[in-house]
């Protein structure tokens, strides 16, 4: 199938200004990675595959893989703990919980239920959603919307992902793009100091949803020595990642593009008004290829996946926060969120930046 040119029309839909005042604000932010590092070297040990390949089409070096006993609740309430931490803000004072997340360990009940009872918040809606990589976006329009509405005041929305338990290892064109990691977001309404989000812009295309998914995972195979722990069956979610990868490329460069463009025009502001882009972070040459498509410097679009691969939701709120935490992110930038993946959805936004609290909570670095 060509996704290229049936889906023109529809991608040219959806790009919604939030309304005057916005209504609504980014207070917080945290992020939680798993402190073990596998290096494209550890993959060369099992995988035939070189650092050289690795580096060279997807720009990922390392990313980080999470500990036998390791949940994915886990990273996820460390990540919202760092993010109520960072704003101040206690459990109880969060009425409502949406998670994203394309890893779960279990059908239900959901890891916002999970999650709010680990963290003990009140006792508000709590649910999970499914749109891939572009969950933490969806999460945050949803969380908008809930706000404005007057039916949340304060939202967390917790992306967290465990894609080493989703890959068949024996898979050298998908083991090497995913990492493990979590990040929250906790967005309330205008009274609070925080980022303003002004624009919004979510789309799905299911005619493309052969592209990216999953199949059962392979029957056990005999393990080999070689194979570190975290390849083991035994941690297996029981299905793993199958992609087109040339079609999941054609895809993300042309939906990354269209989107920031849309966005900014539903704002009355050129491209180059925007102080940064922080995209999903999925593979350097699609970032490149849409940069050199909407003539916008590389420099200032955001990436840390050299260092987290693809953490798929988990991705935009690991890469925001790097960035405001090295003080990249500066008071009044324009900075637009840009999430694309399988379903195939997409979703993207446009912050005023403003005093957001921001923690990052990494025991490999320290952070
Ligand atoms: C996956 C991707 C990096 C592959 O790059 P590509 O240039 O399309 O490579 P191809 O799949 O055409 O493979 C080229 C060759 O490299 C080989 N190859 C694939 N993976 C390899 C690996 N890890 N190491 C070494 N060689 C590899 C292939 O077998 C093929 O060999 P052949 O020519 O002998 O058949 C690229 O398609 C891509 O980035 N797609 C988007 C993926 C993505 O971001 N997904 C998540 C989105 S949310």
């Amino acid at each position: 199938m060509d996704l290229e040119e049936p889906m023109g029309s529809v991608w040219r839909a959806s790009a919604v200004a939030a309304g005057p005042g916005g209504g609504c604000r980014v207070l917080g932010l945290g992020t939680a990675l798993p402190s073990t590092r596998v290096s494209n070297a550890d993959l060369e040990r099992f995988l035939e595959t070189s650092d050289e390949w690795i580096a060279s089409r997807t720009g990922i070096q390392e990313r980080r893989v999470a500990g036998p006993e390791e949940t994915l609740l886990d990273l996820a309430a460390r990540s919202a703990r760092a993010c109520l931490g960072a704003a101040g803000v206690e459990p109880g004072q969060v009425d409502t919980i949406i998670c994203s997340s394309s890893s779960p360990d279990e059908t239900f009940p959901s890891l916002a239920c999970r999650l709010q009872a680990e963290l003990g918040c009140p006792l508000g809606p709590a649910f999970d959603l499914q749109a891939a990589c572009s969950g933490a976006v969806y999460g945050l329009a949803l969380a908008q919307s809930l706000i404005q509405s007057g039916l949340s005041h304060r939202v967390l929305v917790v992306a967290a992902e465990i894609f080493s338990r989703l890959l068949d290892w024996s898979d050298r064109s998908t083991a090497i793009l995913f990492g493990d990691g979590a990040g929250a977001f906790l967005v309330g309404d205008e009274r609070s100091p925080g980022s303003e989000i002004l624009a919004l812009d979510l789309g799905a295309d299911g005619r493309g949803a052969t592209a990216l998914g999953t199949l059962p995972a392979p029957l056990d195979s005999q393990p080999s020595p070689n194979m570190p722990e975290y390849t083991s069956s035994k941690r297996s979610l029981g299905r793993v990642v199958t992609m087109n990868g040339r079609e999941v490329f054609r895809f993300s460069t042309k939906i990354l593009e269209e989107v920031v463009l849309r966005l900014a025009e539903s704002i009355g502001v050129g491209v180059g008004d925007i102080a940064l882009v922080v995209p999903h972070q999925a593979n350097s040459r699609i970032l490149a290829t849409a940069a050199g498509r909407l003539k916008f410097p590389m420099e200032r679009f955001v990436t840390n996946l050299e260092r987290t691969g693809n953490t798929s939701s988990a991705s935009i709120p690991l890469a925001l926060a790097e960035a405001a935490a090295n003080g990249v992110c500066r008071t009044g930038d324009l900075i637009c969120l840009v999430a694309f993946g399988a379903g195939l959805t997409w979703g993207g936004l446009i912050l005023r930046w403003g005093p957001t609290a921001v923690r990052v909570d990494d025991p490999a670095t320290g952070g």
